[in-house]
């Protein structure tokens, strides 16, 4: 008689072999504990829909920071990652687990306003010996790290204008390289509002005007980093299943600045007719 694997009877096995089938570690076991304490798999293993849907972000995340971190290892010896907007710290944590730790060296540094989320980070990463990760509880922008350097910033889901602060606080630590998620974003829809000009027809509709107002934002955002001398790729960053904020704008430093993106930003700007903050990190 054929008796039903453990697996398949058993969600704790089940969902064990699934998040190890996903995790990139030789030794995932050594990884329950701290997926555990993030409230990735409950107590029992077990994985529900919003951690299946968070851990799938983080680990994509990661895969795709891979070849980045490499190069700033190969670089440096003690490369600085600055995760900032870093909520409960997801991905400093597993990029920590599988990358910096295993390493033996580099660093990682959460920056998030919520002092009782630092405070739990600073927490587990005691209890997890991540003796190179720390904290900052402030906002983006006021944040500073010591020797004002960091060789690497992420922002996962930054709320709104906290995404053009993640920009701010990279061109500031003179980052090499830069990974943005947005979040939702209301800015330039804003600025558009009223707005004519002829290109008024892509925003007279409200909900047009907030989607094509986020684009906008992503196309700017994207356009600031080329000018400022980063090559700029931008995909998709995951399954529109696991998240609708779903833009990944990777930029990695490959000159000091680029005169041809700086007049591209300068047309695109003078066809809106806006001027959103962010433009407050262009040199007059
Ligand atoms: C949507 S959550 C994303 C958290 C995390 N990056 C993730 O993907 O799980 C955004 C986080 O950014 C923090 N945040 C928003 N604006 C911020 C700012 N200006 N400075 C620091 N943290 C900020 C919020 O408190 C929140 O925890």
């Amino acid at each position: 008689m054929n008796r039903p694997n453990k697996a398949a009877k058993d969600p704790a096995a089940r969902d064990l072999e699934t998040w190890r089938a996903l995790w990139p570690s030789e030794k995932p076991e050594q990884s329950v504990p701290l997926l555990k304490a993030l409230h990735v798999l409950t107590r029992e293993g077990t994985l529900n829909a919003d951690s299946r849907r968070k851990l799938t972000q983080v680990l994509h995340l990661t895969q795709m920071l891979r070849p980045a971190l490499a190069d700033l290892m190969k670089d440096d010896a003690s490369p600085i990652l600055a995760d900032v907007g870093a909520g409960k710290s997801y991905l400093g944590f597993i990029l920590y687990d599988l990358i910096f730790g295993p390493a033996g060296r580099g660093s990682v540094v959460g920056i998030e306003t919520r002092e009782q989320l630092v405070a739990s980070s600073r927490d587990l990463a005691a209890a997890s010996h991540f003796d190179r990760m720390s904290f900052i509880a402030a906002p983006i922008a006021e944040a500073t790290l010591p020797g004002g350097k960091a060789d690497m910033v992420t922002a996962l889901h930054a709320c709104d204008t906290a995404t053009d602060d993640a920009i701010r606080f990279a061109l500031r630590h003179d980052a090499k390289v830069i990974a943005l998620v947005p979040c939702c974003q209301a800015e330039v829809a804003r600025l558009l509002e009223g707005q004519s000009g002829p290109l008024r027809q892509l925003w007279r509709h409200p909900i047009q005007r907030r989607e094509f107002g986020a684009h906008v934002t992503n196309v700017i955002r994207g356009l600031v980093l080329e000018a400022h001398g980063y090559k700029v790729r931008v995909t998709e960053f995951t399954g529109l299943e696991h998240t609708m904020k779903n833009e990944l704008i990777l930029a990695e430093r490959h000159q000091r600045s680029n005169a041809q993106a700086r007049g591209e930003l300068n047309r695109l700007i003078d066809q809106l007719g806006i001027t959103p903050a962010l433009l407050d990190v262009m040199p007059a």
